[in-house]
């Protein structure tokens, strides 16, 4: 098993290593059909009225983040539900409702069991998958992969990013079909300069071990509130999710505009909030989310560009990424909240690869 970790100490970290070339894969691999002159094999000329994505833990914080893309792009109004909860809900889908399901694995129960219910109510069916042959490439009409490889450790990493990117160039496709947009290929250009970005944050991290030495200062906490707005609102469920699965910490992802609806009321000198702050439209907004957090004594832990200048200054502590689009930031700035909940949970001493109570994938109800 040692050589299969490629030096690495785990599984999980080699994985997040290898996202820029899992990303760089899945935007060669899907090329053939992205520029949208012709069809995606499965869909003919479907036009879809609207969408519904449905997955579970990881692959739904993907989808929440589809919705951006679907929304904004392509102008295709987008439901994201848990797999679990859709088929519970009676959902209104009919003959020009697409389905999109995103699995890594495919087989996870609620969603094949999601897909199903829709097929019954003649939605068309399209799953973003990792496994070729899995059950649910099987049961669906068309199947896009991500080529993000085996993914072994339990907490899921690369199989998100290459799930960000089907969904993002998905959407530009659709775009293109819909006379939305006429030029994809300034679209693919953005999105292929991610894979070097994503290398360049990678490399610093190996050479610094900044988020290395944060997680050595910050190890010992018992509870973590994530920040993020807009498409980076997902992203701060994903950095809590993955601090909860591995850590055993207790931490919730919020949107910083609900803070002070609730959570805000957590706050004092024993509380890390870690904000997702880079360059966008709702970067003034989340600027006075951190002053917030700031009065009231929370450890401020940003994620943010070179040039974010004040986010810095009302900083304890910063990591900053590369300035990337705004709606493709999400692939970079998941990046350090990975590496944070890995070191983490290894400076702790758990079984970062096979966390207790977890499973890689869930195949019962
Ligand atoms: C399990 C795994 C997660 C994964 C989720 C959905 O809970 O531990 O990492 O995100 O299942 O799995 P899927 O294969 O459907 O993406």
């Amino acid at each position: 098993a040692q050589a299969e970790k490629a030096g690495y100490k785990h599984f999980m970290l080699k994985e997040i290593y290898e996202q820029p070339r899992a990303v760089a894969d899945t935007i060669s691999g899907n090329l053939p059909w992205f520029r949208g002159e012709m069809p995606i094999k499965g869909l003919g000329n479907f036009k879809p009225e609207r969408i519904q994505i449905v997955a579970c833990g990881t692959s739904y914080y993907a989808g929440l983040v589809g919705k951006f893309y679907f929304e904004n792009f392509a102008r295709i109004p987008t439901e994201v539900d848990y797999a679990s909860e859709y088929r519970y809900r009676n959902p209104v889908v009919n003959e020009n409702t697409l389905i999109i399901a995103i699995t890594q694995s495919g087989e996870t129960a609620d969603t094949l069991a999601a897909m199903r219910l829709a097929k019954e109510r003649k939605a068309k069916v399209l799953t973003v998958c990792n496994v070729i042959g899995s059950s649910a490439t099987r049961e669906s009409d068309a199947v896009l992969y991500t080529y993000a490889g085996p993914e072994i450790s339990v907490a899921s990493t690369k199989a998100f990013t290459t799930q960000l990117t089907v969904l993002y160039l998905l959407s530009i496709h659709f775009a293109v079909r819909k006379n939305l947009i006429s030029n994809p290929d300034i679209y693919l250009e953005k999105i292929s300069e991610i894979p070097s970005l994503m290398e360049q944050f990678l490399e610093e991290e190996k050479k610094k071990q900044e988020v290395k030495n944060l997680a050595d200062r910050f190890h010992k906490v018992s509870n973590a509130l994530y920040l993020g707005r807009h498409v980076n609102y997902p992203i701060a469920l994903e950095g809590a999710l993955k601090l909860k699965e591995i850590s055993y910490i207790h931490a919730e992802g919020y949107p910083a505009g609900e803070m002070k609806h609730g959570p805000i009321a957590l706050i004092d000198e024993n509380m890390p909030v870690v904000t997702i702050a880079t360059k966008g439209r709702v970067y003034e907004k989340i600027l006075s989310n951190l002053a917030e957090v700031k009065s009231r004594k929370g450890i401020t832990i940003t994620v943010t560009n070179e040039s974010c200048k004040e986010v810095i200054e009302n900083s304890d502590f910063s990591i900053i990424v590369p300035e990337t689009d705004e709606f493709l930031s999400p692939l970079i700035n998941v990046i350090p909240l990975q590496l944070l909940a890995y070191y983490i949970a290894d400076f702790l001493g758990y079984d970062v690869d096979q966390p207790r109570n977890l499973a890689k994938s869930v195949t019962v109800e």
